[in-house]
């Protein structure tokens, strides 16, 4: 079982031992070297697959703070705007696959180039969601800051978000009143 049984190649059991080693490295090989080949091909046949890059026009862009502005436009923007700067790996599948959908994800849930679209009632909800996020440090996605270091947010600057949609969300409230 196992070996490769009645071969019998030289003289004796000892040499028989080697004979079998040398047969299973040797398949080894040729697996490994069709499991690349495979993995090749899958790689260039995945290239066809391309992302859509979009970036529609920028409506409605969210009004804050130069210093909010600056950091949600540094850690967000990416993928939370129509505004997203697509890096080359951009154009690499299978990675442009996982971009593109926080790209799609991310727009979907939040659109900071689309925010003056949104009812009151979103852009309070929208906002303390925004905070939250920030604040436990969800947001930006760590995936996204190991290629974007200068993305991660200091403390101060967690903070200083978490403020600002407070803030944000008590001005609607008397916007709203009057
Ligand atoms: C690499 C892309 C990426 C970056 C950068 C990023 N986000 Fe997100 N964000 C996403 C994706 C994708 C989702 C949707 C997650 C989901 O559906 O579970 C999301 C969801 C959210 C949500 C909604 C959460 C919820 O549960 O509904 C908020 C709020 C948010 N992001 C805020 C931010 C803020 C603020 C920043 C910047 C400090 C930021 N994001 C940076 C990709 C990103």
């Amino acid at each position: 079982m196992g070996s490769v049984g009645p071969v019998t190649c030289g003289s004796g059991a000892e040499s028989n031992v080697y004979f079998t080693k040398g047969l299973k490295m040797r398949s080894f090989k040729k697996a490994a070297k069709i499991g690349a080949l495979v993995l090749v091909a899958a790689l260039a046949v995945a290239q066809a697959f391309r992302i859509e890059k979009t970036n529609p026009p920028v409506q409605s862009d969210i009004r804050a703070d130069a210093s909010v502005k600056h950091i949600l436009k540094r850690s967000c923007y990416d993928c939370h705007s129509n505004e997203t700067v697509w890096p080359w790996y951009s154009n690499v599948a299978p990675v442009s696959w996982l971009i593109a959908d926080d790209v799609n994800g991310g727009r979907k849930k939040v659109n900071f180039s689309e925010w003056g679209n949104y009812p009151g009632g979103t852009q309070k909800r929208k906002l303390e969601e925004i905070g939250e996020e920030v604040a436990e440090g969800n947001m930006p996605l760590p995936i996204y800051t190991i290629m974007h270091r200068n993305a991660s947010l200091s403390q101060e600057e967690r903070s200083h978000i978490k403020n600002w949609t407070q803030e944000a969300v008590a001005k609607l409230a008397t916007n709203s009143t009057n």
